[in-house]
């Protein structure tokens, strides 16, 4: 049986990840904090790890404590990271620092695993062209449009400055599926009847159904690839209407149409912003936010998924959002 740790095992994606490990046997140490909820983690089969990224000696201490217990872990998935943040500088102190950290660690403590992926983000390389629509390539140059992007880049600029590390690399694009927090408001809007949109330019996004994502992550775990960085996206692409459309049918709900114009939010996200900077606060609609919300362009390049790793996702949006609002209603979410 082999070891793989999961690192923010108690976060949406994280949970799924450690399910995952268990139905393919590994031993599976989850990664999680003190205060992490383990509402998602009640296998009895799952090892815990209390760790503290936020200092080399802190975290090379938990590794050396592993390893005079006998556990080294032939596999991590480091997926702790920060989503959203009250202080701007948390981004770059979760998604970068700590990840250098955790390496500056490993390597320290001569703990390094067989393979270390990183879970990054499309928002690492930014949206695609507004005008060509063209997707978002591997072999584009990176451009983030706001401070988590910026942070998970730093990250994966990192990685790729070490010289023999056996990092690997999936930049999801948005992930959904049961458990999750944030398109669940767009569920819970669509199933009070409202549909907002902002602005009425057209809108291209893609998705990965977290069951695929989690499946995507543990085919590459023994597979000999090292050293590369992937989109991870279900391959197909989806309008802002179509994912509405679905939604609605699936909920069965017919829905008042609103469209907020774009500057109207552009200007409402500046003056939350410069409120909030009087603590360091960042409010929840902000510019950045604002950026992401009215990209237009939300394609990338999955075809070196598919011929590295084989990888097709078995879930399309519809079947995804169907099995996402099945289990939302049955946890009375909706
Ligand atoms: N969801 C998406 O659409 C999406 C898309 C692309 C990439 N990703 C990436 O996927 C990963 C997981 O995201 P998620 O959606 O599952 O988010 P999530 O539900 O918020 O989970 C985040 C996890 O990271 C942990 N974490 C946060 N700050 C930490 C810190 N300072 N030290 C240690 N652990 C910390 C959290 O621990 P606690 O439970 O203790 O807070 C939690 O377990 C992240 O790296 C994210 O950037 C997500």
């Amino acid at each position: 049986m082999d070891n793989v740790l999961i690192t923010g095992a108690s976060g949406f994606i994280g949970s799924f990840l450690t399910e995952e490990g268990l139905k393919r046997d590994y031993r599976v140490y989850a990664g999680i904090r003190r205060s992490s909820s383990k509402e998602y983690l009640k296998d009895e089969r799952i090892r815990f790890i209390e760790m503290d990224f936020s200092s080399v000696e802190k975290i090379a201490d938990t590794l050396e404590d592993c390893k005079k217990q006998g556990i080294t872990f032939r596999y991590i998935i480091h997926n702790a990271g920060l989503t959203k943040a009250r202080k701007k500088d948390d981004y770059q102190r979760v998604n970068f620092v700590n990840t250098r950290n955790f390496i500056e660690a490993l390597i320290k403590t001569g703990t390094v695993p067989e393979k270390f992926i990183f879970v990054s983000s499309l928002a690492a390389f930014g949206p695609g062209n507004p005008e060509t629509m063209a997707p978002v390539l591997l072999s584009d140059t990176p451009n983030p449009i706001e401070l988590y992007g910026k942070s998970k880049l730093e990250a994966e600029k990192y990685l790729n400055s070490l010289e023999s590390f056996p990092w690997l690399i999936f930049r999801p694009t948005g992930v959904y599926g049961p458990r999750e927090k944030d398109y669940y408001i767009f569920f819970k809007t669509i199933n009070r009847g409202l549909e907002t949109y902002i602005g009425s330019k057209p809108q291209i996004l893609t998705f990965i159904y977290v069951r695929d994502l989690v499946r995507l992550i543990f085919d590459a775990l023994p597979s000999s690839i090292v050293r590369k960085g992937y989109f991870v996206s279900d391959g197909r692409e989806y309008d802002t209407q179509t994912f509405a459309a679905i939604t609605k049918e699936v909920l069965g709900k017919k829905t008042i149409r609103i469209t907020v114009p774009a500057g109207l939010v552009k200007q409402l996200a500046a003056g939350l912003e410069s409120l909030y900077s009087c603590w360091g606060g960042i409010p929840t609609l902000n510019r950045d936010k604002y950026n992401v919300l009215a990209s237009s362009n939300w394609r990338c390049e999955v075809e070196p998924l598919q011929r590295d790793f084989g990888f097709n996702a078995e879930y399309d949006l519809e079947k995804g959002v169907r099995e996402t609002i099945a289990w939302y209603k049955k946890e009375h979410w909706l």
